[in-house]
């Protein structure tokens, strides 16, 4: 494997300037001696940094169909983007679930969880929770508090890369915004098949100049 050869050319010498290369040498996401377990972190933190965003982007076009009202709001004020990228990571909530195996006994919403259990958590979910998030079946792009959500998860593994996810969106729509009146979807989205990403394969669409 290619890989392997990058891994073991870059130990000895000092790292190069990217993120790749200070992985590799820093003995903590080096991982040891272990070069599965780094190409698990390096695939982890590719993935994750892709999948996400673009789907978060198609989603947020299929929401702006919904509610044409926010684009044009947006466009007007593009200051809105602050609240509107954190609802459209919940809207869209792009990894579906993650699971996690409990460490103890727990009571939760009258059931028990047992210690060894697996669990689910399904952040799709959550997020259209509405005892939690008021009118959580609509699209408002000026929540009060728009990053309550847990589209990035929660706890010591909640997404190291929210912060740069939410830049990249807010660049992104900023960019799309000056430039396009309207992005019209033309035809029926091809959805991901998978209960872990929650994405889109293609989205047709039209942009209006
Ligand atoms: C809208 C965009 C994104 C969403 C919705 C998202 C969502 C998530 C979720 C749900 C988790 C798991 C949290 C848990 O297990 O508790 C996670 C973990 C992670 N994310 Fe993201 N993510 C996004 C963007 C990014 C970006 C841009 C990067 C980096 C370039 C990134 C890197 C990671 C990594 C490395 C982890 C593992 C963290 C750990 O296990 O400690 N993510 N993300």
């Amino acid at each position: 494997m290619p890989f392997m050869g990058l891994w073991d050319a870059r130990k000895d010498g000092p790292p190069a300037n990217d993120l790749i290369s200070l992985l590799s040498h820093d003995p903590v996401t080096r991982k040891g001696d272990n070069p599965e377990r780094y190409l698990g972190n390096v695939m982890l933190l590719t993935v994750a940094g892709s999948d996400t965003t673009r789907h978060s982007i198609t989603g947020a076009l299929m929401a702006f169909q919904d509610y044409p009202d926010a684009y044009d709001r947006l466009r007007g004020d593009p200051t809105l983007l602050e609240s509107a990228v954190p609802e459209i990571v919940r809207w869209q909530s792009p990894v579906a679930h993650m699971r996690r195996t409990a460490t103890q006994d727990f009571e939760l919403g009258g059931k028990t969880i047992k210690k060894g259990d697996r669990v689910v958590m399904w952040y799709v979910s959550g997020n259209r929770d509405e005892d939690v998030i008021a009118d959580a079946e609509r699209f408002i792009i000026d929540r009060e508090r728009p990053r309550q959500h847990v589209a990035f998860g929660f706890g010591i593994h909640r997404c190291v890369g929210n912060r740069l996810a939410e830049m990249q969106l807010r660049v992104v729509w900023e960019e799309i915004l000056k430039r396009f009146e309207r992005i019209e979807v033309v035809g029926e989205p091809r959805r991901l098949k998978s209960n872990f990403v929650k994405g889109y394969e293609a989205l047709p669409v039209r942009i209006v100049a």
